[in-house]
Formats: structure tokens, sequence, C-alpha cells
């Protein structure tokens, strides 16, 4: 690992300068501006919750679906008047672009949005530093003529994460990634060129980042990566390890009370995976396991490698080995060609496996993916219809399995404050969110509680007699 961490010798003064980080989509981009945050501490900057008194914004963008990346082009246009508004008072704020749109559009964000100063890629972000002092010096020169921006969306041979610092833990939760990009090519998604390949960090990396997490008070990890099952880091005597094995190396670390995984990929469960949900008790019996479809010709058209039976299967499986199994899971309607019997398939599937919460979408065309090139696009009224139909029953399911906690005791760490004094608030082993009458002084820890009340999407519940962890 290398210690070239950016100008961490001579830091100027903290709190000097303020930075505001919108994050837009997936877990992954929330570890990486937290990440951004860090690695521009030692630069002197805070962040702060406001763009309004900031010294410098990132916009740290998703560019999955169409809507997600065309929203970062309408609050870049909102942001301008704050930097005409500062260079009027002789000051200035600088903007980036930062994440997958970046990768993805790279100068053509600067040809539509030319106040933007740095544009950088996912992979670029260790570098942070040197591109805002490269911004600047370009400030400083252009003289009231056109600036250049800073565009950074290469795709290093040498891995960012050599050269961050070591995270700071913001408290009892965190996110840890051990694995980026994807190698699948579904053919609806641009992840594959906007992360580039798949890549696993090294087990002594990983342990590290996880131990020093645990030291600094965090209680709950969750493993991050675009197809965090396809692990395999490097790791001792020139083998590598899957993610079942980090699995049960993380839960020998001494107050780690437990460990999540996101996001994973069906054909990538292998059998030591599905063993440790039975036999790893860190390991939360909640799991996200995206479908997409329930239809086998649509599966073969997204180039998922699966078949619904295939998905079955491998629930069935996990069930074995942990019979409390909740899942979730991602899914897809209108993707090109869908027929109605298609989708009922879908339905189906639903009904069949039951799901404790889940995300679906609406197939947006994304440029340059061998979907969007597909014939038979479905029009929008049919994908919302079935969107709508779709999301009914998952809504259902959801409330139906929150019902299902009432009465049930069950551990919850405690990780901020209530909505009300007196109480409050956290996570139960399925992800449920749960308020609880309680002191302060629980926070951050494991406390057994029983579930008293369901409102729409959390649970109250009573501290029960036994003893906080
Ligand atoms: N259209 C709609 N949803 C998509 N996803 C990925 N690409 C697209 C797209 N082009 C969804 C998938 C994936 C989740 C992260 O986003 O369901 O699992
Ligand atoms: Fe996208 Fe498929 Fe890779 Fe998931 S597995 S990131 S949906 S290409």
């Amino acid at each position: 690992m290398s210690n070239d961490t950016p100008s961490r010798s001579n830091p100027p003064a903290a709190g000097k300068r303020k930075l505001f980080i919108k994050t837009y989509g997936c877990q992954m981009n929330v570890y990486d501006s937290q990440r951004m945050a860090d690695v521009l501490a030692p630069q002197g900057f805070t962040t702060t919750d406001t763009p309004d008194d900031a010294d410098m914004v990132i916009l740290n963008t998703c560019h999955i679906r169409e809507k997600a990346a065309e929203k970062v082009f309408s609050d870049l246009g909102r942001l301008r008047p704050l930097k005409d508004d500062a260079q009027t008072k002789g000051g200035d704020v600088m903007i980036a672009v930062a994440g997958c749109v970046a990768q993805a559009e790279g100068a053509e964000i600067t040809a539509r949005a030319p106040y933007v100063d740095i544009v950088l890629g996912p992979q670029t972000y260790h570098r942070l530093p040197e591109l805002v002092a490269r911004a600047s010096r370009a400030r400083a020169q252009s003289n009231g003529r056109e600036k250049i921006s800073v565009i950074d969306t290469e795709f290093p041979a040498e891995p960012k994460f050599d050269f961050l610092p070591p995270p700071r833990a913001e408290g009892p939760t965190a996110f840890l990634s051990v694995q980026e990009g994807c190698d699948k090519f579904c053919t609806y998604c641009v992840v594959p060129y906007t992360r580039g390949a798949e890549f696993s960090r090294p087990v002594a990396d990983v342990l590290r980042e996880a131990r020093g997490l645990v030291s600094a008070g965090v209680r709950e990890i969750t493993l991050l990566g675009q197809n965090v099952n396809a692990y395999h880091g490097d790791a001792e005597g020139h083998i590598t390890w899957g993610l079942g094995r980090l699995i049960r190396a993380l839960a020998e670390i001494d107050g780690l009370a437990r460990i999540r995984y996101t996001t994973s990929h069906p054909s990538d469960m292998d059998n030591d995976l599905i063993a440790a949900h039975g036999d790893v008790p860190q390991l939360m019996p909640m799991l996200h396991l995206p479908v997409q479809s329930g239809a086998d010709r649509i599966l073969h058209e997204m180039n998922r490698n699966h078949t619904a039976d295939d998905y079955r299967r491998v629930i069935e499986r996990l069930r074995r080995h942990r019979t409390d199994l909740a899942l979730s899971s991602d899914f897809i309607v209108g993707f090109p060609g869908e027929t109605d019997a298609e989708f009922a398939e879908t339905m189906n599937l639903v009904r069949e496996i039951t799901f404790a919460q889940s995300y679906s979408f609406k197939y947006s065309k994304r440029p340059g993916t061998p979907a969007a090139a597909m014939k038979k696009q479905i029009p929008d009224d049919v994908s919302s219809a079935r969107l709508t139909e779709l999301q009914d029953l998952l809504d259902q399911q959801l409330r139906e399995f929150n019902a299902a906690s009432l009465g049930r005791t069950m551990d919850v760490l405690l990780t901020n404050p209530g909505r009300l004094p007196g109480q409050l608030g956290g996570r139960s082993p399925y992800l449920q969110a749960v308020h609880v009458n309680a002191p302060a002084s629980l926070l951050g820890h494991v406390v057994p509680v029983r579930i008293t009340t369901q409102e729409s999407y959390s649970l109250g519940a009573e501290l029960c007699d036994a003893k906080a962890d």
C-alpha cells in the first residue's frame, strides 16, 4: 500500500474552506462522497450541508437511469447564480462534477455547463487535491478570458484505494467498498462502462480498513461492490479469497456486531457464501439479490446469465441455511420486447418468493448499451402501468413483512436520535427502521426490543429487560 496520501505532510488550517457534496444514486456513491471529503480534509476543507456558503461544490453523480443523469444538469443550472454571485464579490465557488455522469459524459459536461471547473470519474478522486490546484491555476491564468476546465476520467492502472487516507467513522454504521466495477454487461446497464472492469481490493487492505472503523466505534459494516459477491481479493500465500471467507475473517474482529453486503448477482452466490449465511451469526439475515425479471426470455435478452428457476434455487438453498432470511431485489419493467405475459411471470415470481423490501424501475434507455438499440421499445404508458402494479404488490409485501414483526423480540442497533425527545432510532436485523424509548447512552449499542407498533414504513418498539451488548 502506498503512503502517497495527498498533501498530508503540510495541511493548511482546518476549516478554512467549506465543501458541499451532493450524492446521487447508489451506496457506492455515498461511500465515494465520504472518501472525497476525507481526501480534501487535509487541504482545509470541512463539509457543510448547504451549497449557499460553500467554497467548493461536488456533485457526485449517477448515470444508471436517464432521470438521474438529467437531474445533474438542472442542479448545475441552479449552482450557476451562486458562482456568478461569488465572482461579482471577487471570490469564487469551485464546481466539480464527479461520479458516473462525469465518467460517461466527460467534456460534454463542460460544453453544456462551461462554468464547471472540474470533471472527474469514480476512479480518480484520490487526485482531487491536485485537480483543485490545477483548476485554481487555470482560473488565475484565465484573466477574464475563456476558462479551461480540468477533466480527469482516466481508469488509472494504480487503484485509487492505495492513495486514500484511512476513512473516518461517522456513527455506528459504515460502508466499506471491497469490490468495484462489473464484467457482466447486462444489456441495459451502463455500470461496466462507467465503473470499469471488476476489481477486488486485497484482503489485508479490507481487514485493515474494517479494524480501523471498528476501533473508531463502528458496530455494523456493509461491504459494498457493484458485484460484491464476485469478490476475489488477493490474500497471503498467492491465493484469492471469496466473499464468504472474507466475511468469516471480518466476523472475528472484536466489537463488530453486524455484517451486510450489497449488491449481488445470483450467479455469484457460491457454496461458501451461502453457507456463511447459516454459520456466521454477525451476517445479518437480509440479502439484496436483484433478479430484474421473472421471465426467462427477458433474462436472456438482458444477458443476465441465469433463469428464473436458477434464482428460485439459490433462494431455496439460502433459506435452508438461514430459515429467517429476508430478501430484497431490484426489478426492471418494460424492458424492450417485454410482453404482458412476461410481465405476469415477474409478478408470479414476486408472489412466490415474497420480498421484505425492493426497488423497481421502468426500463430507461441508456446510450451506448445494447438494449438501447433493441427493437420493440415499450411505450411509457405501458411501463408505467406495469410499474404501478408491481410496486403495489411489493409495497403490500413490505407491509405484511413489517406486520409479521409485531410482538416479536429482535436486536436493534441504535444509530441515531429518534423523532421525539427520549427516543432513539435504529435498524432491525432486516434493515427495518425502528424507534424506541431509550436513553442516549445506548446509542451505538445493539439492544433487544419488543416490536409494539407498525407505522407505514417503520416500527415502534420497547426495550426488553435483557442487557444491551
Ligand atoms: N433502466 C432501469 N433500471 C436500470 N437499472 C440498471 N440499469 C437500468 C436501466 N437502464 C437498475 C437495475 C439495477 C439497479 C441498480 O438499477 O435494477 O439492479
Ligand atoms: Fe449492471 Fe448487470 Fe453489472 Fe449489475 S451485474 S452492475 S446490472 S451490468
